[in-house]
This record gives C-alpha cells, structure tokens and sequence, in this order.
C-alpha cells in the first residue's frame, strides 16, 4: 500500500522543480497525477515519465477560465479531487523603490492569484467527495521578510495568511477539506539554479547561500516533496491552517 493510494492529486508548476518532485513521489506513492503547467514540452515529457494514468494539461494558473477548464478535465476523467498542490510561482529580486508596478502585479498574479483560483475551484470539486487537502507554496519569504524581495515577500506573505482563511472556511464549513502552507528557503531547483547561474561568480554565490542556512547546504527538492507527500496524506487529518517550515534553521534564528 502506498501512502496516497488511490488518491487523485493535481499538481501546479509540475514540468519543474518541487512540483515535478511532488508528483514524482505522490505517483510513486499510489496517487494518480494531473501535472499541470505553461511549459508543455518539459510537463509532457514528466507525466510520460510517471506514466500510469498521470496526464499533463497545458494551464497558466493566472487565467480564471483555465483554472475551471482543469478542474472540470480531472473531474471528468477521474470523478473526484483529493490533493491540489499549488506550487507554481516565479521568483524575482527587487527592492520597493526599483520594481515596476508591473513586475509587482506580475508576481502577485503568479504566486498569489493562482492560488487564490486553485482553493477557490478546488474547494468546489473536493467538496462534492470526500473533501481534501490543499498544499499551497509559500516560501520563508512569507515569514520573513528581504530587503530586495518587496513583490515575493507580499505574494508569499499573502499565501500564508489566504491558506489559513481557507483553512478555517472549510473547517466551519464542515467540508473535510485541510488547507496548509510550506515554507521552504533555498532549495536546489531551477529556480534557484538561475539565480545562481545569474551572478557574476556563481560558485561565491551558491556558498553566500549556503552560509545563510545554519545547517550548512541548500535543501533538496525531495526534502520539500516528502513534507507535501504528508500532508496530502491521511496521516495529517488533524493539520489545518499550518505553517511548514522545511528551511535548514534559517528562521530558527
Ligand atoms: N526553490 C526554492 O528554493 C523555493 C523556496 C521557497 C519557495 N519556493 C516556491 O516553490 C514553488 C516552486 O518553485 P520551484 O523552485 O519548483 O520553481 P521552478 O522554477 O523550478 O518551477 C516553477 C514552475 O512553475 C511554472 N510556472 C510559472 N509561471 C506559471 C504560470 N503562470 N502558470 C503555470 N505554471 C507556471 C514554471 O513553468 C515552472 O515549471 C514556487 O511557488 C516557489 O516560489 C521555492
């Protein structure tokens, strides 16, 4: 028996980094996979990888109508919703005095908005079964802030707090469904490979990262997918409205 098993989840960002290695472990844990993501080429190519019923539907988490047209997709092929994992988002660097306005609605339509979209339709789908749960991407840069983060710190900061209200909506409501937020710090994906890539000496770069972090080394994506894999699980029935932290002791500080 696998730890998901039978369990439908859907994954956002699913083509990269902690949303491909959720659906990796999910699947390996008996879950079925709707991998979700603009980049089609490389989200093909990861639900061909996992296989099984696993499909990849092409999907901009910033677009209302996509977002009822991926719900509908899985409800019809697989008749419920148990997991979502909203993991999509975009990363960027920037100070309050020199981020455009439109960089600023940029990321909270990214990182905020899809997941506001994402509990908003898959609170309807999951409410029709057996209710669920909602694992939403935040970041420590939801919890603390960066002097050169202003547009991530408030899309994060407001994935924190949004998944508490859902959280205490479908507790009120009685609806089963659990809503938490992951925190991670800096975790080796592409998203941080850029960044690193990025500076002018990428190898000084990589270890001032690694000097932030008590424990000495940048995460693991799979550090990150096993938190996730928790918490869609039914090992977590009473975790709601939480915070997890998977930061190697930087906000410990
Ligand atoms: N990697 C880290 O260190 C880290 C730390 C804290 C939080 N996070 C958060 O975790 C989540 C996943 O990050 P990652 O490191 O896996 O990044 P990643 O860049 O490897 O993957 C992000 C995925 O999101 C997709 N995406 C971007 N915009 C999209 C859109 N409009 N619609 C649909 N898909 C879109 C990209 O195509 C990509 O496949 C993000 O929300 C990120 O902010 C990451």
């Amino acid at each position: 028996m696998g730890r998901v098993d039978g369990k439908v989840a859907l994954i956002t960002g699913a083509a990269s980094g902690l949303g491909l290695e959720s659906a990796r472990l999910l699947a390996k844990e008996g879950a079925k996979i709707v991998l979700t993501d603009i980049n089609e080429k490389d989200g093909e190519t990861a639900a061909s990888e996992i296989g099984g019923d696993s499909f990849f539907i092409k999907h901009d988490v910033t677009s209302e109508e996509q977002w009822i047209s991926v719900i509908d997709q899985t409800m019809e092929r697989f008749g419920t919703l148990d997991v979502l994992v909203n993991s999509a988002g975009m990363g960027v660097i920037g100070d309050i005095e020199h981020t455009s306005f439109d960089d600023w609605k940029k990321v909270h339509a990214v990182n905020l908005d899809s997941v506001f979209l994402g509990c908003k339709y898959g609170i309807k789908a999951m409410k029709k079964e057996n209710g669920g749960s909602i694992i939403n991407l935040s970041s420590v840069s939801g919890l603390i802030g960066g002097y050169n983060m202003a547009a991530y710190n408030s899309s994060k900061g407001g994935v924190r707090l949004l998944s508490k209200s859902v959280a205490l909506y479908c507790a009120r409501k009685g609806y089963n469904i659990r809503c938490n937020s992951v925190h991670p710090s800096f975790i080796l994906t592409p998203m941080v490979e850029q960044m690193i890539d990025a500076a002018p000496d990428p190898v000084k770069a990589k270890s001032t990262l690694e000097r932030q972090l008590p424990i000495g080394r940048l995460g693991q994506p799979t550090e990150v997918a096993h938190m996730i894999l928790y918490l869609a699980s039914d090992e977590s029935p009473f975790v709601t409205g939480s915070e997890m932290v998977i930061d190697g002791g930087i906000t410990a500080q």
